[in-house]
Protein backbone atom coordinates (compact mmCIF):
# COMPACT_ATOMS: atom_id res chain seq x y z
CA UNK A 1 0.00 0.00 0.00
CA UNK A 2 0.90 3.64 -0.86
CA UNK A 3 1.83 5.41 2.26
CA UNK A 4 1.47 9.19 2.14
CA UNK A 5 2.81 11.91 5.01
CA UNK A 6 2.06 15.30 4.26
CA UNK A 7 3.45 18.33 6.05
CA UNK A 8 1.24 21.45 6.09
CA UNK A 9 0.75 24.75 8.56
CA UNK A 10 -2.98 24.17 7.84
CA UNK A 11 -3.58 20.06 8.09
CA UNK A 12 -7.32 20.86 9.00
CA UNK A 13 -7.81 22.15 5.21
CA UNK A 14 -7.49 18.36 3.82
CA UNK A 15 -9.96 16.70 6.24
CA UNK A 16 -12.80 17.36 3.82
CA UNK A 17 -10.80 16.74 0.83
CA UNK A 18 -9.74 12.87 2.67
CA UNK A 19 -12.59 11.95 3.70
CA UNK A 20 -15.04 11.99 0.65
CA UNK A 21 -16.10 10.56 -2.55
CA UNK A 22 -13.94 8.21 -4.49
CA UNK A 23 -10.79 9.75 -2.86
CA UNK A 24 -12.14 8.73 0.84
CA UNK A 25 -13.10 5.68 -0.24
CA UNK A 26 -9.38 4.35 -1.00
CA UNK A 27 -8.26 5.30 1.92
CA UNK A 28 -11.44 3.93 3.86
CA UNK A 29 -10.73 0.44 2.05
CA UNK A 30 -6.98 0.79 2.42
CA UNK A 31 -5.87 1.28 -0.97
CA UNK A 32 -3.57 3.93 -0.32
CA UNK A 33 -2.96 5.83 3.94
CA UNK A 34 -2.68 9.31 4.13
CA UNK A 35 -1.45 10.66 7.47
CA UNK A 36 -1.38 14.80 7.83
CA UNK A 37 0.67 15.80 10.17
CA UNK A 38 1.26 19.68 11.63
CA UNK A 39 4.90 21.24 11.05
CA UNK A 40 4.47 23.05 13.92
CA UNK A 41 4.89 20.15 16.23
CA UNK A 42 8.04 20.08 14.98
CA UNK A 43 9.00 23.97 16.68
CA UNK A 44 10.78 23.50 19.44
CA UNK A 45 10.27 27.48 20.86
CA UNK A 46 7.30 28.39 23.34
CA UNK A 47 5.53 30.35 20.34
CA UNK A 48 5.94 27.46 18.11
CA UNK A 49 7.46 29.74 14.91
CA UNK A 50 7.48 28.33 11.88
CA UNK A 51 8.78 31.42 9.52
CA UNK A 52 11.08 34.52 9.92
CA UNK A 53 12.00 37.31 7.76
CA UNK A 54 14.34 36.62 4.37
CA UNK A 55 17.95 37.75 4.40
CA UNK A 56 18.59 40.24 1.91
CA UNK A 57 15.16 41.61 2.37
CA UNK A 58 12.31 41.44 0.56
CA UNK A 59 8.36 41.03 1.24
CA UNK A 60 6.75 38.49 3.55
CA UNK A 61 8.20 35.58 5.83
CA UNK A 62 10.16 32.50 4.92
CA UNK A 63 9.22 28.67 6.57
CA UNK A 64 12.30 28.19 8.66
CA UNK A 65 14.64 25.24 8.41
CA UNK A 66 14.26 23.78 11.09
CA UNK A 67 10.93 22.25 11.53
CA UNK A 68 10.45 20.95 8.02
CA UNK A 69 14.04 19.29 8.00
CA UNK A 70 13.29 17.67 11.33
CA UNK A 71 9.90 16.14 10.21
CA UNK A 72 11.08 15.00 7.44
CA UNK A 73 14.21 13.55 9.32
CA UNK A 74 11.87 11.66 11.27
CA UNK A 75 9.31 10.25 8.79
CA UNK A 76 11.17 9.36 5.80
CA UNK A 77 12.46 5.90 5.11
CA UNK A 78 14.65 4.09 2.99
CA UNK A 79 13.76 4.54 -1.02
CA UNK A 80 11.04 7.04 0.15
CA UNK A 81 10.29 9.94 -2.25
CA UNK A 82 10.43 13.70 -0.41
CA UNK A 83 8.16 16.26 -2.59
CA UNK A 84 7.78 19.87 -2.21
CA UNK A 85 4.16 21.62 -3.38
CA UNK A 86 5.61 24.82 -5.59
CA UNK A 87 4.95 27.02 -8.39
CA UNK A 88 8.28 26.96 -9.45
CA UNK A 89 8.72 23.11 -9.55
CA UNK A 90 8.39 20.39 -12.51
CA UNK A 91 4.23 20.46 -13.56
CA UNK A 92 2.44 17.78 -13.05
CA UNK A 93 1.65 15.94 -15.64
CA UNK A 94 -0.49 12.44 -16.22
CA UNK A 95 2.69 10.58 -16.17
CA UNK A 96 4.05 12.10 -12.97
CA UNK A 97 1.36 11.15 -11.36
CA UNK A 98 1.26 7.50 -12.55
CA UNK A 99 4.86 7.19 -11.89
CA UNK A 100 4.55 8.50 -8.15
CA UNK A 101 1.01 6.21 -7.95
CA UNK A 102 4.27 3.31 -7.91
CA UNK A 103 5.94 4.35 -5.28
CA UNK A 104 5.98 2.48 -1.39
CA UNK A 105 6.10 5.99 0.66
CA UNK A 106 5.61 9.96 -0.54
CA UNK A 107 6.35 12.78 1.84
CA UNK A 108 4.76 15.70 0.60
CA UNK A 109 5.90 19.13 1.73
CA UNK A 110 3.45 22.67 1.67
CA UNK A 111 4.99 25.65 1.69
CA UNK A 112 3.56 29.06 2.96
CA UNK A 113 4.61 32.29 3.41
CA UNK A 114 6.78 33.86 0.77
CA UNK A 115 8.63 30.49 0.51
CA UNK A 116 10.79 28.29 1.89
CA UNK A 117 14.50 28.39 3.23
CA UNK A 118 16.49 27.18 0.59
CA UNK A 119 18.10 24.82 2.51
CA UNK A 120 15.21 22.70 3.07
CA UNK A 121 14.80 22.14 -0.93
CA UNK A 122 19.31 21.60 -0.44
CA UNK A 123 18.65 18.64 1.99
CA UNK A 124 15.52 16.83 2.01
CA UNK A 125 13.59 17.30 -1.23
CA UNK A 126 13.61 15.01 -3.96
CA UNK A 127 11.63 16.28 -6.00
CA UNK A 128 9.58 20.04 -6.62
CA UNK A 129 6.26 19.52 -8.27
CA UNK A 130 4.01 22.61 -9.02
CA UNK A 131 0.26 21.64 -10.06
CA UNK A 132 0.23 24.58 -12.17
CA UNK A 133 1.34 28.33 -13.36
CA UNK A 134 -0.86 30.36 -10.81
CA UNK A 135 0.29 30.59 -7.33
CA UNK A 136 -2.01 29.72 -4.04
CA UNK A 137 -1.15 31.12 -0.94
CA UNK A 138 -0.13 27.92 0.26
CA UNK A 139 0.54 24.32 -1.03
CA UNK A 140 -1.92 22.27 1.31
CA UNK A 141 -4.65 22.13 -1.77
CA UNK A 142 -1.53 21.68 -4.17
CA UNK A 143 -0.89 18.39 -2.00
CA UNK A 144 -4.84 17.59 -1.84
CA UNK A 145 -4.28 17.78 -5.91
CA UNK A 146 -1.54 15.61 -6.09
CA UNK A 147 -3.11 12.50 -4.24
CA UNK A 148 -6.32 13.13 -5.99
CA UNK A 149 -4.63 12.94 -9.35
CA UNK A 150 -2.27 9.99 -8.35
CA UNK A 151 -5.26 7.73 -6.62
CA UNK A 152 -6.93 7.44 -10.10
CA UNK A 153 -4.17 4.83 -10.84
CA UNK A 154 -3.88 2.82 -7.86
CA UNK A 155 -5.52 -0.36 -9.29
CA UNK A 156 -9.54 -0.80 -7.45
CA UNK A 157 -9.76 3.01 -6.52
CA UNK A 158 -11.65 3.60 -9.38
CA UNK A 159 -14.42 1.42 -9.81
CA UNK A 160 -14.54 0.96 -13.57
CA UNK A 161 -10.18 0.41 -14.97
CA UNK A 162 -12.37 1.65 -18.29
CA UNK A 163 -12.68 5.09 -17.32
CA UNK A 164 -9.04 5.74 -16.94
CA UNK A 165 -7.97 4.81 -20.44
CA UNK A 166 -10.61 5.93 -22.05
CA UNK A 167 -10.37 9.86 -20.76
CA UNK A 168 -8.71 12.74 -21.59
CA UNK A 169 -4.93 13.05 -21.62
CA UNK A 170 -4.74 9.41 -22.00
CA UNK A 171 -5.32 9.76 -25.48
CA UNK A 172 -4.19 13.46 -25.85
CA UNK A 173 -7.57 14.49 -26.88
CA UNK A 174 -10.16 16.31 -24.68
CA UNK A 175 -13.26 14.22 -23.65
CA UNK A 176 -16.19 13.68 -25.68
CA UNK A 177 -19.85 15.38 -24.39
CA UNK A 178 -21.80 12.82 -22.46
CA UNK A 179 -25.59 12.39 -22.04
CA UNK A 180 -27.93 10.28 -19.41
CA UNK A 181 -31.80 10.56 -19.18
CA UNK A 182 -34.34 11.76 -19.97
CA UNK A 183 -33.19 11.29 -23.75
CA UNK A 184 -35.21 15.13 -23.79
CA UNK A 185 -34.81 17.95 -21.53
CA UNK A 186 -36.38 21.38 -22.41
CA UNK A 187 -36.92 20.74 -25.28
CA UNK A 188 -33.06 19.82 -26.05
CA UNK A 189 -32.18 16.35 -27.43
CA UNK A 190 -29.62 13.71 -26.67
CA UNK A 191 -28.06 12.92 -30.54
CA UNK A 192 -29.53 10.76 -32.23
CA UNK A 193 -26.75 8.48 -32.72
CA UNK A 194 -26.28 7.65 -28.94
CA UNK A 195 -29.60 6.37 -29.15
CA UNK A 196 -28.44 4.06 -32.08
CA UNK A 197 -27.29 1.58 -30.74
CA UNK A 198 -24.51 1.42 -33.27
CA UNK A 199 -21.55 1.34 -31.37
CA UNK A 200 -19.18 1.76 -34.68
CA UNK A 201 -21.57 4.77 -35.60
CA UNK A 202 -21.35 6.15 -31.87
CA UNK A 203 -17.39 5.55 -31.58
CA UNK A 204 -17.17 7.75 -34.73
CA UNK A 205 -19.09 10.27 -33.40
CA UNK A 206 -17.41 10.91 -30.03
CA UNK A 207 -13.81 10.89 -31.88
CA UNK A 208 -14.83 13.54 -33.99
CA UNK A 209 -16.04 15.89 -31.28
CA UNK A 210 -13.09 15.08 -29.27
CA UNK A 211 -11.32 16.38 -32.24
CA UNK A 212 -13.50 19.32 -32.66
CA UNK A 213 -13.35 20.19 -28.90
CA UNK A 214 -9.50 19.80 -28.77
CA UNK A 215 -9.06 21.93 -31.80
CA UNK A 216 -11.27 24.81 -30.27
CA UNK A 217 -10.00 24.57 -26.46
CA UNK A 218 -6.65 22.75 -26.70
CA UNK A 219 -5.27 23.14 -30.23
CA UNK A 220 -1.20 22.67 -28.42
CA UNK A 221 -2.29 19.22 -27.22
CA UNK A 222 -3.04 18.34 -31.62
CA UNK A 223 0.53 19.48 -32.38
N1 LIG B 1 2.04 26.43 -3.83
C1 LIG B 1 1.53 27.62 -4.22
N2 LIG B 1 1.16 27.59 -5.50
C2 LIG B 1 1.44 26.33 -5.96
C3 LIG B 1 1.30 25.69 -7.22
N3 LIG B 1 0.79 26.31 -8.29
N4 LIG B 1 1.70 24.40 -7.33
C4 LIG B 1 2.23 23.76 -6.26
N5 LIG B 1 2.39 24.32 -5.05
C5 LIG B 1 2.00 25.60 -4.90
Amino acid sequence: MLRIDVLTLFPRMLDGVLAESILGKGIASGKLGVAVHDLRAWTTDKHRTADDRPFGGGAGMVMKPEPAIAAIEQLQSPGCRRIYLTPDGVPLSPALAEELSRQQHLILLSGHYEGIDQRIRDTVIDQEVSIGDYVLTNGTLAAAVLIDALARFIPGVLGEEKSLTHESFTSKLLDFPQYTRPAEYRGMSVPEVLLSGNHAEIEKWRHARQVEKTRSVRPDLLK
